[in-house]
């Protein structure tokens, strides 16, 4: 069987890696010429683990930088992975995909129907709009997002535990669920239910683990505050099953390019659907009030001249993500405070780190 892969970046790349293994023939179209000659050549490097290795080994994946060069095969399910940044109002940009859907829309009349699978985090409604649109050109549309975290995408790929489909009908339904039980190792849920209620489902699910960590955090800090062990307290919640000790740790507040991302669209969407979702906005704020509390905390804890030491300031240990990293937000808040900090950092992170703050930070290589 053959699937296609349109926008084949961190996600859709892994993607196609996993299912070529699982005995796919992978038609991946990325726009960027360079990126995609790298992908055939199999020059391209990449961070996330097993990528490079797996890319050496692909004998049935191949990328073009064309639509139509994918349309015209006998391809009958398509996975569309483009990116979706997030707009200044909390949203989500679709302009991505809308390029897509215009490519399509030029290509005219499929004679074969093709089964779009939206794989990309986006509004909830969104496909529903897609379907209408694509209806007279012979698509039909489907949600499956996925739940995964840059510096395992491969591996949580093949191990979820659950699989959200927002179907179009049930054929695409068993289909999708097929390619997953075909393609994966854990013992998954599948969740089939219509379009919107998949992709509600995914902000959702962000959204509780932000709470799960905002909470987390707060009672750390009440119990900084009274004296107590914060550690012992979360373990004794955790040990709960009801509960769980997964994400329930006292530490940093949550960033990196998933969880405030979603957690602030799934507010957005509750506004424009004319329901106050109170709690994505205490999630956001408690976030907030946490790094105020570990700002203080360092303040008092490190005398003025002493140098004070972050190992990583990435949003999560074993990434090169910097995007709302907490740590990093921490460090920034110190310096400008006229302490100094030391970051410890791999190499690329220190490049990174240089062009954008320059000396305000000293920096140290990673061993
Ligand atoms: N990366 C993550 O951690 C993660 C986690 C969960 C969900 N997601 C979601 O998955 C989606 C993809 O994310 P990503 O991180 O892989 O993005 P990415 O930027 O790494 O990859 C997107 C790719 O799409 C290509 N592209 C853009 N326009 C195109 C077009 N018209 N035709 C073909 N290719 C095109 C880009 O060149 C790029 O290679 C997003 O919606 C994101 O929110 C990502």
């Amino acid at each position: 069987m053959t699937i296609g892969i349109l926008g084949i970046g961190k996600l859709g790349l892994c993607f196609g890696l996993n299912l070529e293994r699982a005995g796919y023939t992978v038609v991946g179209v990325d726009i960027s010429e360079s990126y995609v000659k790298q992908l055939n050549d199999k020059s391209f490097c990449s961070y996330e683990p097993q990528v490079n290795e797996w890319l050496q080994h692909a004998r049935h994946l191949t990328v073009h930088t064309q639509i139509d060069q994918v349309l015209i095969e006998p391809i009958s399910l398509t996975f569309v992975m483009v990116a979706t940044p997030s707009l200044p109002d909390g949203g989500y940009d679709h302009s991505q995909i809308e390029r897509v859907v215009e490519q399509l829309i030029v290509f005219g009349h499929t004679v074969q129907r093709v089964d779009l699978v939206i794989g990309c985090t986006v509004m909830p409604g969104y496909c529903d709009t897609l379907q209408e649109r694509l209806a007279p050109f012979n698509y039909q549309v489907s949600y499956n997002p996925e739940f995964i975290a840059q510096g395992s995408i491969i591996h949580d790929q093949l191990y979820p535990d659950q699989i959200l489909i927002g179907e179009a009908d049930a054929a695409i339904g068993d289909a999708l669920e097929a390619i997953y039980r075909n393609m994966c190792k854990s013992d998954f849920t599948v969740c089939r239910m219509n379009r919107i209620s998949a992709e509600i489902a995914k902000l959702a699910t962000n959204c509780f683990l932000t709470t799960k960590i905002s909470f987390a955090n707060s009672v750390g800090d009440l119990a900084t505050t009274a004296g107590a062990d914060a550690e012992k307290i979360l373990e004794a919640i955790g040990a709960d099953s009801r509960i769980g000790s997964k994400y329930l740790k006292y530490g940093f507040g949550f960033g990196g390019p998933c969880f405030p991302r979603d957690n602030r669209a799934l507010n957005l969407f509750a506004r424009n659907s004319g329901y106050n979702l109170l709690i994505s906005e205490a999630t956001d704020n408690v976030n907030r009030q946490h790094l105020q509390f570990q700002y203080e905390q360092y303040m008092k804890d490190y005398k003025p001249d002493e140098v004070i030491v972050f190992d990583e300031v990435v949003y999560k240990p074993g990434t090169v993500i910097l995007e709302e990293a907490q740590p990093l937000e921490l460090a920034k808040r110190l310096v400008k405070s006229g302490r100094k900090v030391l970051i410890k950092e791999k190499v690329a992170i220190i490049e990174e780190l240089t062009k954008q703050y320059g000396s305000l930070f000293q920096y140290e290589l990673k061993s």
